[in-house]
């Protein structure tokens, strides 16, 4: 639990960047955290640039994300770096799921990026995989905040259904018969790596 102290020293009680440029991570954030913080900004209203991910882990590169949008608007920023971990691969796309999905112009075809995972794990026995979400939480005086929220499931395939988007189409959480892509906004907020986040985010912070 954060300390007491620290969380009074930083309150949230006026404007939060969420400093994504993903429309989708934003409406998932978005939908969690309205009437919990009065001023929520997103990374295009605030005109963040792109930021390079160089890190080599989610938390550094969450950080880079989150820092960047502090020194660019100088209020409290969220960034999230998340990711697909396939066990077959060693976590693999991981830090690069986002990369896995480019081609030689920096258009992403997440359809090619399903097939491809598919293609290295079609003729092993483990598909289990899990999707993880590291948040963080950048202060103007340097202090960050990490939270990391995962859910573990089977990659299947073909993928199925047109909800969500990235990588939802092959994830099948535990316990369930549809792949994420397949279930309602509401649904996926109940279970996914992000949501699971987020909701810990608020318990800690608002
Ligand atoms: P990031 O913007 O560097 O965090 O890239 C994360 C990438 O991981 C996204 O572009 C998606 O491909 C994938 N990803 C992250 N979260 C999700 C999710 O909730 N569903 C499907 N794919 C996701």
């Amino acid at each position: 639990m954060i300390d007491i102290a620290i969380k009074k020293d930083y309150a949230l009680d006026d404007t939060l960047i969420v400093a994504t440029l993903n429309e989708g991570k934003v409406k998932e954030i978005n939908q969690l955290l309205k009437g919990r913080v009065p001023n929520i900004i997103s990374g295009s209203e605030a005109n963040l640039d792109d930021v390079e991910e160089t890190g080599v882990t989610f938390h550094e590169n969450a950080a880079l994300k989150a820092v960047a949008a502090v020194k660019a608007t100088g209020e409290i920023s969220l960034a999230d770096d998340s990711g697909l971990a396939v066990e077959a691969l060693n976590g693999d796309p991981g830090i690069y799921s986002a990369r896995w999905a480019e081609d030689e112009n920096g258009n992403r075809d997440f359809y090619k990026a399903m097939d491809l995972i598919w293609d290295k794990i079609k003729d092993k026995d483990d598909h289990k995989a899990y999707f993880i979400t590291v948040l963080a939480l950048a202060f103007p005086d340097g202090h960050i905040d990490y939270i990391e929220g995962r859910v573990y499931g089977t990659i299947v395939y073909p993928p199925r259904g047109d909800n969500g988007f990235g990588y939802d189409p092959i994830f099948q959480p535990d316990g369930e018969t549809r792949t994420i892509a397949e279930m309602t906004t509401d649904e996926k907020q109940n279970i996914s790596h992000r949501s699971k986040a987020i909701k810990e985010f608020i318990n800690k912070w608002c």
